[in-house]
């Protein structure tokens, strides 16, 4: 009874906005143009099939002013046989960002997970050169067509039992943590035009891990900034975790301590996992929705945040359901957490977060973003 309240309220607060697109009553609700309207951008993550796949391809008209490679641009996905280098994923992901105008976010140079398996066990001045000569192929490949590259990708691990907070990997033993500011240096000098960032999972909520994270991640982004690394971006990935606690004002407070460091904040992975809900699909999708909104609602109201990317676009594509695929609710059912469901049909997700982006239009007083074509096109 209280679910069914709660949901009748919403969607008159969502109709009464001007969101609802029911009956073709009114234009439907595009996500980018609403976050345009308060300086931001909105966007997904895809795989490169989306371009000829519905419904995604009509979402991602429709909704999308950003587009991120979700596997197509990464290390293991481009090397091909013997260490040769096949780019046909990653140029369908760069030729989609410009069909649909869209800005384009490279995801990433360097990541534990996406290094290849052949150099995982190799003399370092064999890794390091790889390591370079890859970052330098694929930057200079997209040159001029990269809004923000996630130079590397997840080196935190507050739990490593490590005193500087960095993870154990792969990278940190070949390459070096202390090289980790010459991933940047180089991509700086190959694409001088694309932001730079840094990019990590597991900040945005309240419990003491992400605690953990956040002060190790300030660490490390601080000693940057003093030895003026070349980036510009902090990336949150924002995969929210229903089962985990959130406080909009501990996470108002962390965008604060980003943007005293002179850095941006992106956005870069934002979904909402359910896996220890209980109650009826409509019970959890308003619950998902909910964290949303408060989530959101922070991100709209903080100057720093310039962008919310989505990862995947409907629940039919999530990853969340491919790579957790163990991880199910009790009653047997998949997780939910897109803004779409299976078919494409807006959820209660949608409208919470196009009921943030509204407000936020609406009290937001710097200039919306016209365009910004120059990393659209492309390359000549
Ligand atoms: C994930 C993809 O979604 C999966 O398809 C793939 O199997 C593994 O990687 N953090 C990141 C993303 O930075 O690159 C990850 O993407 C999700 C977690």
């Amino acid at each position: 009874m209280q679910t069914q309240r709660r949901d009748f309220l919403q969607w008159v607060g969502w109709a009464c906005a001007g969101l609802t697109d029911a009956a073709g009553a009114q234009e439907p609700y595009r996500l980018d143009e609403a976050a345009r309207r308060c300086g931001r951008r909105f966007g997904f993550a895809v795989h490169p099939d989306y371009a000829g796949r519905e419904p995604v391809k009509n979402l991602l008209l429709q909704h999308a002013g950003v587009i991120t490679a979700e596997n197509a641009m990464k290390w293991r996905s481009i090397e091909g046989v013997l260490g040769g280098r096949d780019y046909a994923q990653a140029d369908a992901v760069a030729a989609m960002a410009s069909e649909l105008h869209a800005l384009l976010r490279g995801h990433t140079l360097a990541w534990h997970q996406s290094t290849p398996r052949r150099l995982l066990d190799v003399p370092t001045d064999v890794f390091r050169r790889e390591q370079s000569a890859h970052l330098s192929d694929l930057v200079l490949r997209y040159q001029g067509r990269i809004h923000t590259w996630d130079v590397l990708n997840e080196a935190i691990d507050a739990d490593s039992g490590r005193s500087d907070g960095l993870r154990n990997s792969v990278l940190s033993k070949l390459w070096g943590e202390e090289r980790y500011p010459a991933l940047f240096e180089q991509a700086r000098a190959l694409d001088p035009q694309a932001k730079l960032a840094y990019n990590d999972y597991g900040m945005e909520q309240d419990e003491p891990w992400c605690e953990r994270r956040r002060s190790a991640v300030l660490r490390l982004l601080e000693d940057w900034v003093k030895r003026k690394v070349p980036i510009d971006v902090m990336g949150l990935q924002a995969h929210l975790d229903l089962s985990r606690r959130f406080s909009g004002g501990r996470l108002s407070k962390f965008f604060d301590e980003l943007k005293a460091l002179g850095l941006g904040i992106q956005i870069t992975e934002l979904d909402v996992r359910d896996p220890a809900a209980g109650g009826d699909v409509a019970t959890r999708d308003a619950n998902v929705a909910a964290l949303y909104r408060a989530f959101l609602d922070v991100c709209m109201g903080h100057s720093s945040v310039e962008m919310v990317v989505m990862w995947n676009v409907t629940d039919a594509d999530t990853w969340v359901n491919r790579v957790f695929s163990g991880q199910r609710h009790a009653d047997g059912h998949p997780m939910r957490p897109t803004l779409f469901d299976t078919r494409g049909q807006k959820k209660p997700a949608f409208h919470a977060v196009a009921a943030s982006l509204h407000n936020a239009s609406r009290s937001f007083n710097g200039s919306p973003i016209k365009n910004e074509s120059s990393l659209c096109s492309p390359k000549s």
